[in-house]
């Protein structure tokens, strides 16, 4: 049987559904970073009527307050900051009919060191409150990442690349500090704590996805990017490298990693994994570019290079915040600041290499099957982003 692919219900129909006070639940699942680029689409997948395992019933936790773009989705919204262990025992430890945790959350430090130390701390703190407290717990999905193969930002920086791509899970750690190693550990040990408690661990790449609250959304950025130069009446040049541009790349779809989590929750052949989780394709940086020019009607300026051969969003967009809040004020979008939806350095970081690409045979062989079509995907998430009226 093909694995199962959400979102086929009517929106108007799945509602209903969903609003059903006699459901009868059959999971119930914890989100650490509910509003984030997989949170948000967990919030929405988990609780439809056809979403394996279920009914669900779903809770879901991040620090500020629910935001309109994810207060539709029938969850239980905490609001709880993790990094403090007496609210996250205070909030988390009465939810004792928990079977599920999906945990897709992280802190950005300024060194892996402290990367490894706060995000320990944090995941420490959720699994305390929850594996004592909750006696039904079955099993925890923990999201990390492609710099598991790669290491940290400072390694990527650095040029410090040890593996050589395409990337497949049995691949040993880097010999050097990363916070995804810490929490793999924190999580080995604890779910040993509890019997019959089972793991699965989903390492993405880039990923396609809507949440404005994401520290590290590449579609928002570049949308954002795009909306400026078009407001400007200037190109949009591609601000990353030729190696980007024109090497193939492949990219994690949001929702695909959400129903990757949830068979590896519900399908017992996923226990104690841990998987690739990328689209099944490959594209080229300059094919999406023209793309994104379409979406927002702009001139594509293509690859490019100044004197040096140098090119930074970081640098470019450092006197933008005024053009941001007029677009913002003449369009009537979301008002943001654009500190808030323009994550530069990531955008940087991901356009200054060449595309270093996984393997999903693991997970193939382990009978997911999903997939997504990458340059499909980067133009519904932009039509997303659009009609949420983040950026015009
Ligand atoms: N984004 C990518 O492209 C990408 C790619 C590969 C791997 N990854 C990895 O995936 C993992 C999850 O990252 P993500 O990008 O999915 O997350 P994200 O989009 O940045 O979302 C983070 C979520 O956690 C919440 N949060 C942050 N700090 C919190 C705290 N102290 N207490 C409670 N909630 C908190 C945020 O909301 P509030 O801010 O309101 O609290 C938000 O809901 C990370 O390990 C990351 O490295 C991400």
């Amino acid at each position: 049987m093909s694995w199962w692919r959400s979102g086929f219900v009517g929106a108007a129909r799945r509602k209903l559904e969903d609003n059903n006070p006699s459901r009868k639940y059959q999971k119930f699942a914890l989100i650490i970073g509910v509003t984030g680029i997989v949170g948000n689409s967990l919030a929405e997948i988990l609780p439809l009527h056809d979403t394996p395992g279920g009914p669900w019933k779903v809770y879901g936790v991040a620090r500020r307050p629910r935001p309109p773009w994810n207060a539709d989705y029938p969850i239980d919204y905490i609001q709880c900051d993790i990094t403090d262990p007496e609210q996250t025992q205070s909030k988390l430890a009465p939810l004792m009919d928990l079977t599920h945790l999906f945990y897709v959350t992280w802190a950005n430090c300024a060194t892996e060191p402290e990367n490894c130390e706060t995000n320990g701390k944090m995941f420490t703190n959720v699994l305390n409150a929850v594996i004592p407290n909750a006696p039904n717990l079955q099993h925890i999905c923990l999201q990390t990442g492609r710099k598991h193969y790669i290491g940290s930002f400072e390694a990527i920086l650095a040029k410090k690349m040890v593996h050589d791509p395409p990337f497949h899970e049995d691949l040993p750690r880097l010999d050097s500090p990363n916070f995804y190693y810490t929490l793999e550990d924190i999580l080995f040990k604890q779910v040993g704590k509890k019997e019959g408690l089972t793991w699965s661990v989903h390492r993405p790449g880039v990923i396609f996805g809507f949440s404005p609250y994401s520290m590290m959304n590449i579609l928002t950025s570049l949308c954002v990017y795009a909306a400026i130069c078009k407001h400007e009446g200037a190109p949009l040049k591609f601000p990353g490298t030729k190696e980007a541009w024109n090497s193939y790349s492949d990219a994690s779809d949001a929702d695909l990693i959400a129903e990757h989590q949830i068979w590896a929750a519900v399908d017992p052949i996923a226990r104690n994994e841990a998987f690739n989780i990328s689209n099944g394709d490959v594209f080229k940086w300059k094919h999406l570019w023209s793309l994104l020019a379409e979406q927002f009607e702009v001139e594509n300026g293509g690859f490019w290079e100044d004197e040096e051969g140098k090119r930074s969003l970081v640098e470019m967009m450092k006197d933008k915040g005024g053009v941001w809040d007029e677009i913002v004020k003449e369009k009537g979008i979301l008002g943001t600041k654009l500190e808030e939806v323009g994550g530069w350095w990531f955008v940087d970081i991901v356009l200054s290499n060449e595309g270093m690409l996984d393997v999903m045979n693991k997970s193939k062989e382990h009978g997911f099957l999903g997939f997504r079509n990458s340059k499909s995907c980067f133009v519904s998430w932009i039509d997303k982003i659009k009609c949420s009226k983040i950026v015009p």
